[in-house]
């Protein structure tokens, strides 16, 4: 009975007091997509290819999504393809990529929940329409109020960095499709370079030097494994050169034949890479306040999984006197920065919520 002795007011108060709002962040990147659902003071995360499976004379004929589509890599009858819905970083499909963040809402939540507010982080380079286009299909997907963030103000807040000091403190944000440098000041974005290389151009890079140097096809995953396993970058601390064998199919003979790998031309492969994300760094160094040059000097953090490239710290002390952390979770700092976000957004100073969100 309800206080007002109304029988028909409880039917209509229950169902609303039982509806869960959920709030949630996602970083939907090239290579994978990470949901973070605030949990105390805590995080469920959970992790999904950014891949789908579409027909090939409709993509976006949507028919399965994540680990499902992944499976499929290769293995698709012939009117069936996997792709990703992101290419460096920006939406490319939007069909897909709503697909891919119907899917990540579902993970993110359950039965019967409803998101109220989800956090995208999208490219800080990204165009109008790229963020239209993200909080389209946020909406699209079923969430209540969609907000976008750049992903290295959400990485800053995330990795816990002092973003709403004056001093300065700067993200780099190496990925699979895209390399973000950010400098942050009292709350916002000071600077910005993007440079849309990342780990993805290294795998490619092996597959050619390996065709160019033994004449053998090799796959890009096995590329991309060999990299993960035994991958470095050129600089001046001595790393152990080591090897990893992965069999291809002979040019020559289209027979298989074994190639061993080793960490050098791996490093060989990532130079233009790195050389781009170092341009950049010293792009952004150029126009650096000089007051926020101490901030930056101690608070510069890496993130994402390209960041955990044997080398990639001393190299960049090498070309910029910059030391820098690595973050030890770099693949889920920007999704917790989104989740943060999306959990509280009024946590944030006002003035530093509109820059979050702009
Ligand atoms: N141990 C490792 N060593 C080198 N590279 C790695 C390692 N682990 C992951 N990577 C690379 O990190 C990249 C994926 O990182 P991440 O998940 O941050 O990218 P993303 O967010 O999907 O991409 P983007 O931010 O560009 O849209 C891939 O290129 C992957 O090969
Ligand atoms: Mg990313």
């Amino acid at each position: 009975m309800s206080i007002f002795g109304n029988e028909d007011a409880i039917e209509i108060e229950q169902p609303t007091a039982r509806v869960v709002k959920n709030s949630l962040g996602i970083d939907l990147g090239t290579l994978n997509t990470v949901i973070a659902k605030p949990s105390g003071d805590k995080f469920d995360l959970y992790q999904i290819p950014s891949v789908v499976a579409v027909k090939k004379d409709d993509p976006s004929a949507v028919l399965a999504v994540g680990e499902e589509a992944k499976k499929m890599l290769g293995r698709t009858p012939e009117d069936i393809v996997a792709v990703r819905p992101l290419k460096k970083g920006v939406i490319e499909n939007i069909a897909q990529a709503q697909a891919l963040l119907i899917r990540a809402m579902e993970i993110g939540i359950n039965e019967g929940e409803i998101v109220g507010r989800i956090v995208i982080g999208i490219p800080g380079d990204a165009s109008e329409v790229e963020k239209n286009a993200a909080e389209e299909i946020g909406r699209k997907a079923g969430a209540e109020t969609v907000l976008v963030v750049s992903e290295g103000l959400a990485a800053a807040i995330g990795a816990g960095l002092p973003i709403a000091e004056p001093n300065g403190t700067m993200v780099i944000d190496i990925g699979a499709g895209s390399t973000d440098l950010v400098v942050i000041s009292l709350g916002g974005i000071n600077d910005i370079e993007t440079v849309r290389f990342g780990g993805d151009d290294i795998d490619q890079r092996i597959v050619e030097l390996i065709a160019e140097k033994y004449n053998v096809a090799i796959s890009i995953h096995d590329a991309e494994a060999a990299k993960m396993e035994i991958g470095m970058v050129h600089c001046s601390a001595d790393f152990e050169n080591q090897t990893y064998e992965v069999i291809g199919k002979s040019l020559e003979t289209n027979r298989p034949k074994k190639v061993v790998i080793d960490s050098m031309l791996i490093a060989d492969a990532a130079e233009p890479v790195i050389n781009a994300v170092i341009d950049g760094l010293n792009i952004i160094l150029e126009r650096l306040p000089a007051e926020l040059m101490m901030g930056v000097y101690k608070n510069t953090v890496a993130v994402g999984g390209s960041s955990r490239l044997k080398g990639i710290k001393e190299r960049f002390f090498d070309e910029s006197d910059i030391p820098i952390t690595i973050s030890d979770d770099p693949m889920t700092v920007v999704a917790k920065g989104t989740a943060i976000v999306a959990a509280e957004p009024l946590a944030l100073e006002p003035e530093v919520r509109l820059k979050a969100m702009k």
